[in-house]
C-alpha cells in the first residue's frame, strides 16, 4: 500500500479533523523513530498513519479497536507484523516486536504535544522547547489523555524519555502546518 492509499483510506474512514491529525502526527512520530532504530519508516509511517481507522467504527466497542483496522486493511498488501502492531496498541494483545512497542508509545505522545502547543497564546508548535515538553510530562493534570507510562515505555524501545521527548517534537514540528499547528 503506498501512502497515497493510506492517507485516501484516512480521509474515507476518518472525518474528524483532529483525529486525522492525531494520526497524521503518529505518521511522523513513527517515521522518526524507524529512522532512530534502524527501522523502515514507510512501513512504521504508515502504521502510525493507519492505526486509529476503526475510530469511528468501535467508539461504542473498544475491544474491537484496532480488529475491525485489521480487518479493514487485509489483502491490501500489509505486513502481518504491520497490522498486529495495530491490534497491540490498543491493548488487546501482548506488544512483541519493536514495531508494536514503538506505536504504544507514540499514539499518546502525540497528545501531549498537541497539547503543549495548545496551550501557547499563539496555539504553534514552533516556539515549543523540550524543556516546557519535560515540565509539562510532569504535570499530572495536564493533558491527562496522555498516558504517562504509555509513553514513558519508549524507554523498552532503549530511547530515553528525553530523548522520546525530543524527537517527536521535532517530528511533529516537521509537519506542524499540515496538523494546523
Ligand atoms: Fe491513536
Amino acid at each position: 500500500m503506498t501512502r497515497e492509499e493510506a492517507l485516501e483510506m484516512v480521509f474515507s474512514h476518518v472525518t474528524e479533523e483532529s483525529l486525522r491529525n492525531h494520526m497524521l502526527a503518529t505518521e511522523a512520530v513513527m517515521r522518526a523513530l524507524a529512522v532512530r532504530l534502524e527501522e523502515d519508516p514507510d512501513e512504521w509511517g504508515l502504521a502510525g498513519l493507519l492505526h486509529d481507522l476503526d475510530y469511528h467504527e468501535t467508539l461504542d466497542n473498544f475491544p474491537r479497536h484496532g480488529y475491525v483496522t485489521s480487518e479493514i486493511l487485509q489483502e491490501r498488501g500489509l505486513s502481518q507484523g504491520l497490522l498486529d502492531a495495530i491490534v497491540a496498541h490498543a491493548g488487546h494483545i501482548e506488544r512483541r516486536t519493536l514495531l508494536d512497542r514503538a506505536l504504544y508509545a507514540a499514539d499518546p505522545v502525540t497528545g501531549l504535544v498537541v497539547a503543549a502547543a495548545l496551550i501557547r497564546p499563539e496555539k504553534k508548535l514552533e516556539p515549543v522547547k523540550l524543556k516546557s515538553l519535560r515540565k509539562r510530562f510532569k504535570e499530572k493534570q495536564f493533558a491527562r489523555g496522555a498516558d504517562r507510562d504509555q509513553i514513558r515505555s519508549c524507554e523498552e524501545l532503549g530511547i530515553p524519555l528525553d530523548d522520546f521527548l525530543e524527537l517527536s517534537l521535532e517530528a511533529m514540528k516537521g509537519i506542524a502546518d499540515q496538523i494546523g499547528l
